[in-house]
């Protein structure tokens, strides 16, 4: 029988080893963050082919850019939709790679059938550990994580550009970051605390399963950005951007971001969305996560569990910090910084989250979330 590593967590006799809720009563809930794992599914697959916005903006790109080049499309995906769309406006030949072994699979079969096997070559494995016969002339991708860089798109896309395309070569998104908002989670969630619902638990399997143990996963916000009155009452301050990664300029997978957030209006401050904004052509208007419906869901980032009274000109002064971890592609984040309020002692705040890093309910958030049996 195959280990469950959640079912593991559980005291004897309960049903749920996790803070669980309801969907019914909580406005807002926790999905893991699962884009960084290899554990695509259907339903994952799915979302993202329904998100329209995403799909008409790459559509655009790639029918304005790919005529006549050649083309790589890093992590095709099963529905292979942007090599395919490729071929269809005309690329003289696309490679298509995709790590997940069926998804590959599942992909050759779709190229076949749209009768396209003789324009694209699907590749299975990295993209960092493939080789192709000779560099191309435009990169797509859509490895842009829920923190913008959190799939490895710094890493990726920086080895593609010195291994696999060639100088100049176009590459689709332009640019991304990663944004962040101040937020007051129990007004948002009505007094409630964040948990998963039921439906989530076989992701957070997955992703434990593929770390080998398990760990404080990253964990995103579900009924924020799509719902303009939860956002009202969890948003409380302007936004800023940090990791900004320049896909076709000088593309920094690492750094340090000074940033400062003020807030807006009064409130509990209990930690920050972490989102993402994608210009996936130069001239576009950005998607932005942390206000449009969208198959990105900002990050949850804790940093005081009971939340920190605020009122309008109060700031949060960041540190911003991407490391690539030792995988040599995904990131690991942290954040530190303080809290200035009139009146009041400032308040030293951080966060942590690494991609697959040793540590379990090493913070109050995570404590509570796997309440020990
Ligand atoms: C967010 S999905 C996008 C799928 C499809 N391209 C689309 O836009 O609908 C990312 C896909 O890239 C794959 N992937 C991520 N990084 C990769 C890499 N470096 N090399 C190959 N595949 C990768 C994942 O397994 C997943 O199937």
């Amino acid at each position: 029988m195959q280990r469950s590593f959640v079912a593991e967590l559980a005291a004897p006799g309960d049903k749920v080893p996790v803070r669980a809720c309801d969907l019914e009563s909580n406005p807002v809930w926790l999905f893991a963050s699962i884009g960084e794992y290899p554990v695509y599914d259907d339903v994952a697959y799915e979302v993202m082919i329904k998100d329209e916005r995403r799909m008409n903006r790459y559509s655009e790109a790639v029918r304005r850019y790919a005529p006549g080049r050649t083309v790589l499309d890093i992590g095709t995906g099963q529905d292979a939709v942007w090599a395919l769309a490729a071929a269809r406006a005309g690329a003289r030949h696309v490679w298509a790679v995709e790590v997940i072994p069926r998804s590959a699979q599942i992909a050759r079969k779709n190229i076949e059938q749209a009768g396209f096997a003789d324009r694209i070559t699907v590749v299975e494995g990295l993209s960092t550990e493939i080789e192709l016969p000779e560099p191309v002339e435009m990169c797509v991708s859509e490895i842009i994580g829920t923190l913008g860089g959190s799939e490895g798109a710094g890493r990726v896309l920086r080895d593609a550009r010195e291994r696999l395309v060639r100088p100049g070569g176009v590459f689709i998104p332009h640019r991304s970051a990663t944004t962040a908002v101040a937020l007051d989670v129990s007004s948002a969630n009505l007094g409630e605390p964040l948990g998963f619902p039921p439906l989530v638990l076989p992701y957070v399997e997955k992703v434990f399963a593929s770390v080998g143990r398990p760990f404080d996963l990253r964990v995103v916000l579900e009924g924020v950005q799509d719902n303009p009155k939860v956002r009202e009452r969890a948003y409380l301050s302007d936004v800023v951007e940090v990791e900004p990664l320049e896909f076709n300029g000088d593309l920094r997978p690492e750094g340090v971001d000074a940033a400062e957030l003020t807030f807006t209006r009064e409130g509990r401050f209990s930690g920050l969305a972490l989102g993402m904004r994608l210009w996936v052509a130069e001239d576009d208007e950005p998607i932005d996560s942390l206000f449009q419906p969208s198959s990105w869901t900002p990050a949850y980032a804790p940093l005081a569990e009971e939340g920190l009274p605020v009122r309008p000109g109060d700031r949060f002064e960041f540190d911003f910090t991407t490391v690539v971890s030792d995988d040599g592609v995904h990131p690991d984040y942290g954040l530190a910084g303080e809290l200035h309020r009139a009146g009041a002692r400032t308040a030293p705040l951080s966060w942590g989250s690494t991609h697959h890093a040793d540590g379990f309910r090493t913070t109050p958030f995570y404590r509570s979330l796997f309440p020990r049996p």
